[in-house]
């Protein structure tokens, strides 16, 4: 007798909670509000030349949360964490890293294709869509500012020796995209 009544109670409160999950499920969640400070209000670049304000803006919006808003690699306080794992962290960009040993051609074709590499915990995407070879060439060249002159120098003598094995074979389309080596140096 007893053990039926609280086999019913059983299934009353099991049906209450089936259907306080339904309502809740169906009720709408309220929207996310995203609020984005209107262009006028933001804080101004301290670039003057535009093509360096773009690439600021670009590596701030789609490279700093991993390679750090000073180009200084991945945030300090998650390294411990990732190399507890025994996995590799997000290379910085600035001197202390390794980004101006490489010709701009593989530069750009790691920022287009990004690296599939199982050991990294944060995987360096590919950026194709919506992101224009000019902001490529624009978020390099801000990248570049943090770079000693000789480091430049090295990335700019790399760069030319690519470009002119891709004329030797013939690779008369890499060539040409090949991008200028702009003066870094103006702000
Ligand atoms: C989700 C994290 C993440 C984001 C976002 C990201 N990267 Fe990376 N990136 C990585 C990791 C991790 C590596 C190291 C890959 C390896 O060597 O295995 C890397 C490597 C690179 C390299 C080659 C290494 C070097 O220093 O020469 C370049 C260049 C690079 N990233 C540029 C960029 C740029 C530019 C952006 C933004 C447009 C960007 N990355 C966004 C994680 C990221």
């Amino acid at each position: 007798m007893r053990s039926r009544r609280a086999k019913r109670n059983l299934s009353f409160v099991v049906s209450c909670a089936v259907v306080l999950m339904i309502v809740s499920c169906t009720q709408a969640a309220p929207p996310l509000e995203i609020t984005l400070i209107p262009a006028a209000e933001r804080t101004p670049s301290r670039f003057t030349d535009p093509e360096l304000a773009e690439g600021e803006t670009q590596y701030n919006l789609l490279c700093a949360h991993c390679h750090g808003y000073n180009l200084e690699g991945q945030l300090a306080v998650t390294v411990p964490q990732t190399l507890n794992l025994g996995m590799h962290t997000v290379p910085p960009h600035d001197s202390t890293g390794h980004t101006w040993q490489h010709p701009d051609q593989l530069l750009i074709r790691v920022i287009r294709e990004g690296i599939q590499n199982p050991l990294d915990q944060y995987v360096m995407p590919g950026f194709t869509d919506g992101v224009s070879d000019a902001q490529v060439n624009a978020i390099l060249r801000y990248i570049k500012l943090s770079w000693t002159e000789s480091q430049r120098e090295h990335n700019r003598r790399v760069t030319e020796q690519w470009a002119e094995m891709d004329r030797l074979l013939g690779n008369a389309a890499a060539a040409e995209t090949t991008p200028d080596a702009t003066d870094e140096s103006a702000q």
